[in-house]
């Protein structure tokens, strides 16, 4: 079964890091309740979705995306570029020790795992102000003997390479490729989102479902017109932190462990 573990919105959000786009105010209330719709989501589409408490220290805990990349062997712990989030990943690791082995990103590596896109058993990993080359090549060297393939893609206009490429199937990406690198993703098909809607490229793949912001309906025909499977969610408050739908949750199988 697939678990989707998730952290509560903390109330200093409005505190959160932007990089790449200006502070707007958050509605705090209004963001709690996308939340619940989002996890909400997720339980409709089978997932058990497990709430961690929020740490009102982190203001960007919800987005527990960054802390760990769990894949079906182990874990790797994360050593986010943005000091600011480093707190958040203790908060996170007691319950994914319980799943998977850990490992820990140590300096001078960094890590966000809003960097790490897998399809299948090749990780494309972003190279960020969060994720530098060290932190990629400790990926490569725990990951690789399980059958990983590790890509280093650069992403000079976003975030995380997940703000702006993420995958609809085990083929497609959709992406805004003026801000990502994309020669990696040779013998992908490629959905381009409009401009207008560049943060539409993050979507969350969950059983087969593309989740995505309702909010961005360009994007939806995209997919629509492609017969792919989408169900949208308001997530317009966490767009303003600089956040899309893969960063709220960690999907794995609890039952491989
Ligand atoms: N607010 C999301 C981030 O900067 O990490």
């Amino acid at each position: 079964m697939l678990t989707a573990l998730t952290r509560a919105v903390s109330s200093r959000i409005n505190e959160c890091e932007l990089t790449f786009i200006e502070r707007q105010t958050i509605n705090v209330e209004r963001a709690v309740r996308q939340h619940r719709n989002y996890q909400q989501l997720l339980r409709s589409l089978g997932l058990n979705v497990v709430e961690l408490p929020a740490d009102d220290h982190c203001p960007d805990c919800c987005f527990l995306e960054d802390t760990a990349l769990v894949l079906d062997e182990l874990a790797i712990a994360t050593r986010p570029g943005s000091e600011a989030r480093r707190a958040e990943v203790a908060g996170v690791l007691p319950t994914i020790a319980k799943y998977r082995e850990l490992v820990h990103v140590e300096a001078p590596a960094t890590l966000e795992a809003g960097d790490v896109l897998r399809i299948g058993r090749d990780l494309f990993i972003g190279i960020t102000s969060r994720t530098n080359r060290e932190g990629i090549d400790f990926v490569r060297e725990r990951a690789a003997p399980h059958g990983y393939q590790v890509h280093a893609v650069e992403v000079p206009g976003a975030l995380h390479l997940k703000s702006v490429c993420t995958a609809v199937n085990e083929r497609t990406i959709l992406a805004d490729s003026s801000r990502v690198d994309l020669e990696s993703f040779a013998g992908y098909e490629l959905i381009e989102v409009p401009a207008e809607e560049w943060m539409a490229a993050n979507v969350l793949l969950a059983n087969g479902t593309v989740c995505m912001h309702s909010g961005f309906h360009k994007t939806l025909a995209l997919l629509q017109e492609r017969q792919i499977q989408v169900r949208t969610v308001d997530i317009s408050e966490f767009l303003k932190a600089e956040a899309g739908l893969t960063c709220m949750s960690i999907i794995f199988d609890s039952a491989k462990n």
